[in-house]
């Protein structure tokens, strides 16, 4: 029997080579050599080859029979929503995050609700079985019908589940898999993907539902679950500042529903709980007549979130006025004022700049634009910004007002949580529905400006 061949295969130009080298003497590319599975010994592909056997027929797409796969509801339901409705028998759901942010957690918490539908073996190679126990301990899981498996080795992992032939699988994490035949480290990128590669195989075979957790790296890159975003159904990250108490589950891909939705999680000592009504518990420590305050409405998905924003204008006492943004973009926040500066006359040449989104949560969207802008202005001008007022717009570089989208779910979302008027791009179209709130559309960003002072 031959033992396994690797050869090292440029990811730049697919050019391979013997041994590893760091620049590819073909493309002169550096650090794109990844070992890479030549022949594997026969004996283990024995599951490969089962599904190569029969011929593949080409089907017309309308007797392909719809809607095969039934959706197992499963809790906690805003885990639920990120995946688009329910877990997907046979699909293998990635979960990144940066080191510490509560995957095991969410993961352990998830798997005790599993295992009333099933028998879930949860293997880690990060922590011990005591460690894990401890663990479930803290998080009141008794965990009946949840096995724990602690082991490293693919083949090894492969033959328990095999053995226990378990509904769902957990990998914590797919960074300490490894696989003897290839030399490369456990983590490196050729082991992270060929070890996706297997899962995804049994996933699909068994119909195991399988949640592999991958850690990113801080550049994001080395062997992180980027290299693993194409074999899988899913991608979820778990997100959030580590000392703030709120943790957003986002899916960023999902071949069984929208992508884009967002979980919202709270971290207290007895675990991650869902947060049903993010936008009030964002809302909930509000000052409402605090100068530099004011109110976006944003869109996470199809979900809205109302939000916080918060500004500080100081004059400086250096040469060079500093500009810090915390949750959004720093490139938009130097856009909006220079914007302010150009086009509505504030002197912010001076003025150091701080603007910070409530809840430890990035806002990315240009919809929010106008309420940064608001914010800045309320601190710029020692004014505050209405209490019942919410504001949504994009910012054009001439100080415009630009439209936006889901007017309608922003609406809605604002005027449940109190709101009683809503600033708004004029462009917007509002006759298809009734507005639930008074609307004051304006034309330009000096137009909303002038509008959102606010009496104490
Ligand atoms: P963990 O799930 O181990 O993170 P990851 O697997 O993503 O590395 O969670 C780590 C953090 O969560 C740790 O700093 C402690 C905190 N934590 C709580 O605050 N409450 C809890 O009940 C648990 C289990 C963890
Ligand atoms: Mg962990």
């Amino acid at each position: 029997m031959s033992k396994t061949k690797t050869r090292y295969v440029c990811q730049s130009c697919g050019d391979d080579q013997p041994k590893w080298l760091g620049r590819c003497p073909n493309c002169g590319e550096w650090n794109t050599l990844v070992e890479t599975i030549v022949a594997q010994p026969s004996n283990s592909t024995t599951a490969r080859s089962q599904n190569l056997g029969g011929r593949s027929v080409p089907v017309a797409l309308p007797d392909v029979p719809a809607d095969s796969y039934q959706r197992l509801e499963i809790a906690p339901s805003e885990f639920n929503r990120v995946l688009g409705g329910g877990l997907v028998p046979g699909s293998l759901i990635l979960i990144g995050g940066d080191p510490g942010i509560g995957k095991s957690t969410l993961l352990l918490q998830t798997s005790a609700n599993l295992a009333k539908h099933g028998q879930v073996l949860y293997i880690s190679g990060e922590e011990s079985a005591q460690q894990i126990k401890l663990r479930a301990n803290r998080l009141n899981i008794s965990g009946e019908n949840l096995l724990v498996l602690t082991e490293t080795s693919l083949n090894v992992i492969m033959e328990h589940i095999q053995q226990t032939a378990p509904k769902f699988l957990v990998v914590d994490s797919i960074q300490t898999v490894y696989m003897e035949e290839l030399s490369s480290a456990a983590g490196s990128v050729s082991q992270v993907r060929e070890g996706a590669a297997r899962f995804q195989e049994i996933a699909k075979r068994q119909q195991i539902a399988t949640f592999l957790i991958g850690h990113v790296t801080k550049t994001g890159s080395i062997a992180g679950p980027r290299v693993l975003e194409h074999i899988v159904d899913t991608v979820l990250y778990l997100e959030g500042e580590r000392f703030h108490t709120y943790r957003l589950l986002r899916s960023v891909k999902n071949r069984f529903g929208a992508t884009n939705e967002i979980g919202v999680f709270e971290m207290s000592d007895v675990g991650l709980s869902e947060v049903l009504n993010p936008s009030a518990a964002l809302l909930a420590e509000r000052l409402p007549y605090a100068t530099g305050s004011a109110i976006a409405v944003t869109m996470e998905g199809t979900r809205p979130l109302l939000v916080e924003v918060q500004a500080l204008c100081s004059t400086t006492s250096f040469g060079n006025p500093r500009r810090t943004a915390n949750g959004v973009d720093f490139n938009r926040l130097l856009l909006i004022v220079a914007v302010l500066t150009k086009r509505v006359g504030l002197q912010m040449a001076d003025q150091d700049v701080f603007v910070n989104v409530i809840g430890g949560l990035q806002i990315d969207e240009p919809a929010s634009d106008l309420a940064v802008a608001a914010a800045l202005t309320s601190s710029f001008r020692n004014q505050p910004v209405a209490a019942d007022l919410a504001l949504v717009g994009e910012v054009g570089l001439s100080g415009e007002l630009r439209a936006i989208g889901h007017l309608e779910t922003r609406l809605k979302e604002a005027a449940k949580l109190g709101f009683k008027r809503c600033i708004m791009p004029a462009s917007n179209q509002v006759k298809h529905f009734k507005p639930p709130l008074e609307l004051l559309p304006a034309r330009s960003l000096s137009e909303a400006l002038e509008m959102m002072v606010g009496k104490e």
